[in-house]
């Protein structure tokens, strides 16, 4: 496969078995570019996480992978066909390679263990060769490299709020310099603001490492502005995949339209849409689409209003 892909998943299809198997994932065929951010959407019970948890291979019957395969191409240069490996190979691979953040991980922290111990555990897991004292040291920059004060190693779950929390498991997630996170929904459970905090966050440690990520959420406004390609899942399908502007501007799919003109905030005023700017320093970076002429192009009505925020953001850029 292509040398900058960091995962490629071919015709890869996911049932649950049962009396009426649900086809919860079908043909889905996806690359993450090595650093790329791709967002997953698509509405609730579309198969999402189900594609997350089948390629982390976390998926339990009656899930079954019935078609496909996903390879994980390593940045030392080998493969690994990640329906092959079990046992010791995966748990290895898992965390080291690949690590998730799922949805309302902050509470699968244990209660009775300080946060600084299980963020240690990781390490004597994974890295046996590490001394006390250098774990002890990981531990508090990856705290720190979250927002999240070295002090808090002691404490306890319970004594963090649910947004240091999700901090922590993001931390952990990042803890073995993974190539790949996939995170599903992982700040939904948290109000905006923090939300947002955490959000740049993960933007800022994209660059500043270069992990990739699938970051599978149903707020597409909020994927427009930190994906670098879009997904747009729909019964177990992906109908749609593009850069995150191409798909703002130009939906192809019918049901990529609909889901963006369902988000008020994408059709409201002018200023509604950028929130922070990610966006425009995106564009400022990549530049805009080869595929869309600016001044020409004609936003799908449905999707944006004709005073689009992102196309006058990259027009001034233009001039
Ligand atoms: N254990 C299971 N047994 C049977 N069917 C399941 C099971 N888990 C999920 N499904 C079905 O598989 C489909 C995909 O579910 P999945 O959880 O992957 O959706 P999702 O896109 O992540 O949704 P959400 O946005 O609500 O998290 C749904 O139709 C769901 O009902
Ligand atoms: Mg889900």
């Amino acid at each position: 496969m292509s040398l900058d892909s960091v995962i490629t998943i071919k015709d890869f299809s996911v049932d649950y078995l049962g009396e009426k198997p649900v086809h919860a994932v079908v043909d889905v065929n996806l690359t993450l570019g090595r650093g790329e951010i791709v967002g997953l959407a698509g509405e609730s019970g579309c198969g999402k996480s189900t594609l997350a948890y089948a390629i982390t291979r976390l998926l339990r019957p009656p899930g079954l992978i019935t078609a496909g395969s996903a390879t994980f191409h390593s940045r030392e240069g080998y493969d690994i066909d990640l329906s092959a490996i079990s046992g010791q190979e995966l748990r290895d691979f898992r965390w080291d390679k690949i690590a998730m953040v799922f949805q309302g991980a902050m509470n699968s922290l244990n209660p009775v263990i300080s946060i600084g111990a299980q963020l240690a555990d990781v390490f004597s897991t994974h890295r046996p060769l590490m001394t006390r004292r250098q774990r002890k040291e990981r531990c508090g920059e990856l705290l720190e490299r979250v927002g999240v004060d070295r002090n808090r190693l002691a404490s306890f779950p319970h004594e963090l709020s649910g947004g240091m929390r999700q901090r922590v498991m993001i931390a952990m997630a990042m803890a073995l310099d993974p190539q790949v996170l996939i995170m599903d929904e992982p700040t939904t459970a948290l109000d905006v603001v923090v939300q947002r905090e955490i959000l740049d966050e993960i933007t800022r440690l994209r660059s500043e490492f270069g992990f990739a990520v699938i970051f599978i959420t149903h707020d597409l406004p909020l994927l427009l502005e930190i994906s670098d390609r879009i997904a747009v899942m729909k019964a177990g399908r992906i109908v749609e995949v593009n850069r995150a502007y191409d798909l703002y501007t130009s939906p192809q799919d019918p049901y990529t339209r609909r889901l963006l003109s369902s988000f008020p905030s994408l059709t409201g005023e002018r200023g509604d849409f950028i929130r922070t700017g990610v966006m425009d320093e995106r564009l400022e970076a990549t530049g805009p689409s080869p595929s869309i002429g600016l001044r020409s192009t004609t936003p799908d009505p449905t999707a944006a209003g004709n005073e689009s925020p992102l196309r006058d953001a990259s027009q001034q850029e233009a001039k």
